[in-house]
């Protein structure tokens, strides 16, 4: 099938790329000329693992092309998704400004039937005014069908996601684009389930919202363990084999962050308000996540005592593993507030440097992990990057001025490192 992609990002490219990958032609396009320029060379933006082999596949086998030109997408495919940001708005709710002008783009692009497919994460009943909007900006009185089919990728994970999906969701107005959209999915086998778009756009907000409940309630579970000795590993560990609770996202940490969670769970909890639903419960998921880092926080100072003037290594800057994205980033948050606090800083992340040179100033960026200690009053690991677990310990221990490790991922054995000869404190054990 002829398909186009509006946003050419974490979703759109991998989307893309993966449609491609299963026999389709895609067109992905990107108002960032930058950008488009990086692909045509055969440069991949961002790093997501598996991405670069399959982009170059493709290409070569001219089944993905890259354009800044909306027009010639508009014009050369039936189907068109959008996957343009919806970043949130400083009262929580969301931007909506980017999917207006690219529905007011294809609008006027339109010379006979498309299927307009929403991708991007966007609040209940939006794609209503996205069919609204094309209907007033179509100058050629074509019909269309707006379909909201929301995305449930994993950055890190997002290549593996696409291909192998737990479920395939597509709403839609009326059934005229079910048969294309199922024939897109056809190659994927997943379950396909169809509903109206109200519902559509709401699985979306509601599971991304459930996930960080989990992970709030785990992170609260966290706080007990803490104050009467217990274990939160082996509580999550419990509760995770009841098949009704399972054991994905009850890892106690830090905090969650990233560009999706925080915002979705900001929109939602405002979706709810303007229907006149006071979503407490998510509410308090926020609270939590906040708490969470304030804690954190609140051990580097009860043990190091004064943090101005203190040295602190920092491993891992991006907001979860295998991924260079530090959007709203719980390590970049961290480092932040210990500069407020005059602490210096020694970080390193085996991606994300390069992003998070743009929002972090006055601090050392370190290539080689084993090197971040040297010189430090404490060391600490704030995402869970699989090749932290390979640190060379004994050489942290020796270039530490004390060795004091806080680790905000549970990635160490509290007892091993007690034997190595640390101060070690985790989450919730
Ligand atoms: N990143 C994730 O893990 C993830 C997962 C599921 C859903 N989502 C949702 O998908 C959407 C996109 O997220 P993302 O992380 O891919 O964002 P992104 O910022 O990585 O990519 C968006 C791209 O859209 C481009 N763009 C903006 N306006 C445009 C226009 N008018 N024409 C053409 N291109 C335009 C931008 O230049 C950018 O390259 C958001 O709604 C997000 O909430 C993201």
């Amino acid at each position: 099938m002829k398909l186009t992609i509006i946003g050419t990002g974490y979703v759109g490219l991998v989307t893309g790329a993966c449609f491609a990958e299963v026999g389709h032609h895609v067109i992905c396009i990107d108002n960032d000329a930058a950008k488009i320029d990086l692909l045509h060379k055969g440069v991949i933006p961002i790093y997501e693992p598996g991405l670069p082999e399959l982009v170059k596949r493709n290409t070569d086998a001219g089944r993905l092309s890259f354009t800044t030109s909306t027009a010639e997408g508009v014009e050369k495919s039936e189907i068109i998704f959008i996957a343009v940001p919806t970043p949130p708005l400083a009262d929580g709710s969301v931007d909506l400004s980017f999917i207006e002008k690219v529905a007011r783009e294809i609008a006027s692009a339109m010379t006979s039937y498309k299927i307009v497919v929403d991708k991007s994460t966007v609040p209940v009943q939006t794609g209503d005014k996205v069919a609204e909007t094309i209907k007033r900006y179509c100058k050629a009185r074509v019909d269309f069908d707006v379909v909201s089919n929301p995305e449930f990728l994993r950055e890190g994970f997002a290549v593996e996601d696409l291909m192998k999906p737990d479920r395939i969701v597509i709403g839609v107005r009326s059934q005229r684009p079910v048969p294309a959209m199922k024939e897109v999915y056809a190659p994927f086998k997943a379950p396909i389930i169809v509903t109206d778009i109200s519902s559509a756009e709401l699985i979306k907000h509601a599971s991304n919202s459930f996930l960080a409940l989990k992970i709030s309630y785990i992170n609260a579970i966290s706080v007990l363990c803490e104050a009467t000795g217990a274990n939160v590993q082996e509580v999550a560990n419990g509760m995770g084999m009841d098949d009704r609770i399972g054991r994905r996202f009850l890892n106690a940490s830090l905090g969650f962050g990233g560009s999706c969670f925080p915002k979705d769970l900001s929109a939602f909890i405002k979706i709810a308000e303007q229907v006149g639903y006071n979503f407490r419960l998510l509410k308090e998921v926020q609270r939590i996540n906040a708490e969470q880092m304030n804690h954190f926080i609140k051990k580097l100072s009860d043990t190091l005592w004064v943090l101005k003037d203190k040295t602190i290594g920092i491993l891992g800057l991006a907001f979860k593993q295998n991924t260079d994205d530090v959007r709203m980033s719980p390590a970049i948050e961290l480092c932040q507030r210990l500069q407020k606090e005059g602490a210096k800083l020694r970080v390193h992340d085996p991606r994300a440097m390069d992003k998070a040179r743009a929002l972090l100033h006055d601090v050392v960026f370190v290539t080689d992990m084993n090197e971040v200690a040297e010189g430090c009053d404490a060391l600490v690991i704030a995402t869970e990057w699989e090749e932290f677990k390979k640190l060379d310990l004994e050489r942290a221990r020796k270039s530490l001025t004390h060795p004091i490790m806080f680790d905000g991922r549970n990635l160490f054995d509290p007892a091993e490192m007690e034997r190595l000869g640390f101060i070690y404190k985790s989450i919730g054990r």
